[in-house]
């Protein structure tokens, strides 16, 4: 049987994510995951925090914590949130993990094997004070260009000119503000990349499939020429460097990040060494597809750079088949925030109301053709339109009239007529439109035909006028609430993916043991709950966003105003 790994872009580890990093990798990886398993498929959906890196040391400084305990604190902070929104990792690793750092010095062992390791010395800015090489964004000075007293080294904030960051006047340390800088040589691992150049374009042009917007940035990086890449820093926080003279140096954090997708999954294996290998869905894994999801600034290292990885140890490790790209989620039409705080972030979210209603929203508005925006106004008119009046209001007219009508069991009697067969001739058409888009990975579109599909219930329900029929024709009145209910339970079921909560809760009061299974005949799937089935009615799903919700909401996260001036 076909197996199915799916990895999402493993969140940086400092700092709660916000929306806009949960609807670009995480939730749509989440999504799709569930969608398959629901079909029977294997599945393996793998994530991790992305714990290396200066800006996790600095951190921890601020925190006056350890950087080691700091990681530790910090993914089980995301951990405890990734499970409060549902995401349904097999496994959520950490690339700190001793598999990781077994894994990272392997490639790089074989990619010195195969040539593509060269050593370089180059020279560095040197913080005496601090006690350490500063990489380029952590040294500030004046802008050469603009005279902006607060740039990088690396690039200027304020007129956006890349920099070096010998470029600036009055240099000082961002770390300690010390002005006492100095250059010194230091040597480092460069990964010749640009010699596999020609074989990754040959492979990116093998994927008719994927999304321009994906392929468009792959060919963007290749045209502008392919980097040696130094793949080892000065810090002490990271995979340390097995090789005489690099005792005080790591592997840089994207050379080991991605790598960890292979790391979390040893972890996953390490946990369960009877049943779980982790080396068949990596190594000589023809049989696995392998999709990835990431927002648009991490597919350079997804299209190029990590393939650079896995080709250049000449060995049969597992190539992506399929990249899902996204473009921004904005807030007000400026952007989410980790370092000013603006926006909505998941701690928050969760707290305000369920995952339920976000992991709606943001699948009904995920920015795939183009950025999107959040907005308190439109979340409103997600969930009071389509979650509560649409799903929720389906549900609950169904069951309840059917309860006060006939009892809290499936009536027996009549057949089905013309409405009905019309209703599965619609339903079927909707089902193939829904179930092509999740197989497209198009969630924006899936999910508005979920919601075209609920829609097409509550029109039967009117149309077929059950109120009229329990006086005037009860034979007439058992087929439509047995039609009623069987929706309510065909529509979680294909809820389940996006809305796992609350379709979860509503399948287990009408057909707890009926299994949850992607329906593909939908004329059988109307008579799955056959006469006598009972069944419990749940409360109302959903709660409806008020007015004084969004004023109190905006005020509190900040509306148009605060994100475009902080843009
Ligand atoms: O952009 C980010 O959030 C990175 N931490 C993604 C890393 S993905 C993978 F390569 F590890
Ligand atoms: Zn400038």
């Amino acid at each position: 049987m076909p197996r199915h790994l799916v990895t999402s872009a493993l969140p940086y580890i400092n700092g709660v994510k916000h929306l806009g990093n949960l609807v670009g990798s995480m939730l749509p990886a989440d999504v799709y995951a569930r969608y398959l398993r629901l079909r029977g498929e294997d599945v393996l959906f793998i994530c991790a925090t992305d714990e290396h890196g200066t800006p996790a040391e600095l951190a921890a400084l601020e925190e006056g914590l350890d950087v080691a305990e700091y990681c530790r604190r910090q993914h089980a902070v995301q951990k405890q949130l990734g499970e409060a929104f549902h995401l349904s990792w097999e496994h959520f690793g950490r690339s700190s993990s001793s598999q990781n750092k077994e894994l990272t010095q392997h490639f790089a062992r074989r990619l010195d094997a195969e040539g593509f390791i060269e050593e370089r010395t180059i020279e560095q800015v040197y913080s005496v004070d601090d006690g350490r090489f500063l990489p380029d964004r952590y040294i500030i000075g004046t802008c050469p260009h603009c005279g902006y007293e607060a740039a990088r080294g690396d690039q200027c904030e304020n007129c956006t000119r890349l920099l070096d960051p010998t470029d600036l006047i009055n240099p000082r340390s961002a770390v300690s503000g010390s002005t006492n800088l100095e250059l010194r040589e230091s040597r480092h691992l460069y990964f010749k990349q640009s010699l596999l150049a020609g074989e990754i374009r040959d492979w990116i042009d093998t994927q008719n499939d994927w999304p321009v917007l994906v392929t468009s940035i792959a060919y963007k990086w290749l045209d502008e020429g392919l980097m040696d890449r130094g793949i080892t820093r000065d810090l002490s926080w990271g995979v340390p460097v097995d090789r005489p003279g690099y005792e005080d140096k790591v592997f840089y954090v994207w050379f080991d990040a991605p790598i960890e997708y292979i790391g979390s999954t040893k972890e996953w294996a390490d946990l369960d060494p009877e049943r779980r290998d982790w080396k068949s869905w990596w190594y000589d894994a023809d049989d696995v597809t392998y999709t990835q999801f990431m927002a648009k600034d991490n597919v350079p290292f997804h299209t190029v750079s990590f393939p650079a990885s896995i080709i250049g140890t000449r060995k049969p490790w597992k190539l992506v088949s399929y990249i899902k790209g996204f473009n921004w989620l904005n807030y007000y039409g400026g952007k989410f925030s980790t370092s000013r705080g603006v926006g909505v972030f998941m701690n928050d979210a969760i707290e305000l109301l369920p995952a339920d209603y976000w992991r709606y929203y943001l699948m009904a508005n995920a920015p795939e053709s183009d950025d999107s925006n959040f907005t308190w106004e439109g979340f409103a008119t997600a969930i009071n339109k389509d979650l509560a009046d649409t799903f929720g209001n389906f549900v609950n007219r169904c069951l309840t009239f059917t309860r006060r009508s006939v009892g809290s069991s499936v009536p027996g009697g009549g057949i089905a007529g013309d409405a009905e067969r019309e209703l599965v001739t619609e339903l079927e058409k909707r089902l193939r439109a829904y179930t092509d888009n999740l197989d497209a990975k198009q969630f924006r579109k899936a999910t508005a035909e979920l919601r075209a599909l609920w829609a097409a219930g509550n029109a039967y329900w009117e149309r077929a006028e059950p109120w009229k029929a329990v006086k005037a024709d009860p034979e007439q009145a058992a087929v439509i609430l047995r039609t009623g209910v069987n929706l309510v339970r065909f529509f979680s079921l294909l809820a389940l993916p996006i809305i796992p909560e609350t379709a979860g809760d509503v399948l287990s009061r009408i057909a707890p043991d009926v299994p949850a299974r992607w329906p593909t005949d939908v004329a059988a799937e109307l008579e799955a709950l056959g006469p006598g089935a009972p069944f419990e009615v749940p409360e109302v799903l959903y709660r409806k966003i008020t007015d004084d919700d969004i004023e109190a909401w905006r005020s509190r996260f900040g509306g148009e105003a605060e994100a475009r001036a902080t843009d």
